[in-house]
């Protein structure tokens, strides 16, 4: 059903994390500025309030919660350090859902980042900050104790470049989210090679407590979600 602005409207959204909505095999986050879209995904109204579809080809966060995964640790006043933010397709719908937090969001390719910075004009909660993820006491005057790092850099490093923004940035018993490219880490060994070398290195700071491969939304990706326990 379309209502006089043009936009589908629908009866029921089941909320399936908090400020996670499920609608007919797609998920959508509540808008936090209604009648803007950002990446041209469609907008759904129901009861009252704005909803934008999560394109789970664009965002791995999105696949991962396609294909099932069991935790989505963000709270609605939680506040989340995000690095790889590229021009805030994911970090928009995490905007979305910290709709009483903040978003932290690390990129470190200036022309992308531009990009991101509009989006941080258009939304408060958006904290862009233009740096390099292996050096975290960089940005460490920018950024506060965070509840959840969500991290999608896609480079060799990324497995300790998670570790060190947790050291400096993630409180205790804070949770991580990471989509992990076997390519970018090794380009000859098999990806479940890759996968279970990162888990293991993983483990030694974390508890794994969710996990999903992205195929075929994203090829050879291991969305995993983290408890850390150091
Ligand atoms: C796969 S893209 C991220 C897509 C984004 N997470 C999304 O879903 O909208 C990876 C991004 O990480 C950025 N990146 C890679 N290494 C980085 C680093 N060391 N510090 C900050 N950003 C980095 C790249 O410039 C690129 O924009």
């Amino acid at each position: 059903m379309l209502n006089t602005s043009g936009c589908a409207e629908v009866l029921y959204m089941e909320e399936r994390f908090p400020g996670v909505y499920k609608e007919n095999e797609s998920f959508y986050t509540e808008n936090l500025v209604p009648g803007s879209a950002v990446y041209g995904e469609p907008l759904l109204r129901s009861g009252g309030s704005e909803y934008r579809r999560w394109d789970y080809n664009r965002s791995k966060a999105a696949a991962a919660l396609k294909k099932g995964v069991t935790r989505f640790p963000v709270a609605r006043d939680g506040a989340v350090l995000y690095l790889g933010a590229s021009t805030g397709t994911t970090v928009s719908h995490i905007s979305d859902i910290v709709n009483e937090g903040i978003v932290y969001a690390v990129e470190y390719a200036p022309k992308v980042a531009r990009g991101l910075v509009s989006l941080a004009d258009t939304r408060e909660n958006i904290a862009p900050i233009l740096g390099d993820a292996r050096k975290p006491a960089a940005y460490a005057s920018l950024c506060s104790t965070v509840d959840v790092i969500y991290q999608d850099v896609a480079q060799k490093g990324q497995i300790r470049i998670l570790k060190e923004n947790a050291d400096l940035f993630l409180r205790p018993a804070g949770h991580a989210m990471i989509a992990i490219k076997a390519q970018s880490i090794s380009s000859t060994e098999p990806a479940e090679t890759v996968f279970e070398q990162a888990k293991d290195q993983l483990r030694e700071d974390f508890k794994i407590l969710a996990g999903k491969k992205l195929a075929p939304f994203h090829t050879d990706h291991l969305y995993l979600v983290l408890k850390y326990s150091s």
